[in-house]
């Protein structure tokens, strides 16, 4: 397993020039009570993984288990990466909790270290809300997928109507509480719109707690012919 270090901040925003280091939020995230909430969603990524799989922003690795417990063969080589150190410290504790040989490393969805088409999966569990730029992660995942190749997700997305208004409101408190999380982002529409992807489904989750809902999970493709990149 692979786990360099690089130097780190106190909690800050993240920006995209700056380390990504929020310690007090990581210790918060070993406290959720991850599997009552989120076990199914969970379950959804992680469903027959088989041959190269890329996890971006594994956080504290709470997918690991559900990654061992859920492949389809013993074919499966497992990737992730995650640039918080104080993240990047617990994923690898959850690796061998799990027993899950993980290759894990260092690095932003932005920037993935990893040649073109090299992966057959990629999954994301509530990574877009925090990356710096969606556009730029979303562009590196379509690259690093062969052909064909899918991109599973979970996310929460900005709600319609005075939930949405409430959750631009909050968004600058909460983007500093919460690890850089954003409550308002047009994620669905951005999958969606890639034309990289076909979309094999979509599904809005009866799930979440406001300011953090609603949850959007799915699986898109990448076309045969990959154009947009
Ligand atoms: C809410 S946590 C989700 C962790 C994990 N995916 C899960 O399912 O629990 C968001 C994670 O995204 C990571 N992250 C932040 N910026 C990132 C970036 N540019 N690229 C990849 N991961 C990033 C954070 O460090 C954090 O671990």
């Amino acid at each position: 397993m692979t786990a360099p270090t690089r130097s780190s901040r106190s909690d800050h925003d993240g920006d995209s020039d700056h380390d990504i280091a929020h310690p007090r939020f990581a210790t918060l995230y070993d406290w959720l009570p991850q599997r009552l909430l989120l076990g199914p969603h969970r379950e959804y990524l992680a469903n027959g993984l088989a041959g190269r799989v890329l996890e971006i922003g594994a956080g504290n690795g709470a997918m690991f288990p559900f990654v061992a417990e859920g492949a389809a063969t013993d074919t499966l080589e497992y990737h992730a990466i995650e640039p918080d150190p104080h993240m990047r410290k617990r994923a690898v504790t959850a690796a061998r909790d799990a027993e899950l040989a993980v290759d894990l490393r260092d690095a932003r969805a932005e920037s993935l270290p990893y040649p073109d088409d090299s992966f057959d999966v990629v999954i994301s569990g509530m990574v877009f809300c925090t990356v710096q730029d969606p556009e730029a992660a979303l562009s590196e995942v379509t690259r690093v997928l062969r052909p064909g190749g899918e991109f599973r997700f979970l996310e929460h997305v900005r709600a319609d109507g005075w939930r949405g208004t409430g959750q631009n409101v909050l968004n600058p408190v909460w983007k500093r509480a919460a690890g850089g999380c954003q409550l308002n982002r047009d994620t669905v529409s951005l999958f969606a719109g890639h034309e990289a992807f076909a979309v094999d489904e979509i599904e809005r989750l009866a799930f979440g707690v406001f300011p953090a809902t609603p949850f959007v999970r799915g699986t898109l493709r990448t076309k045969r012919e990959k154009v947009g990149i």
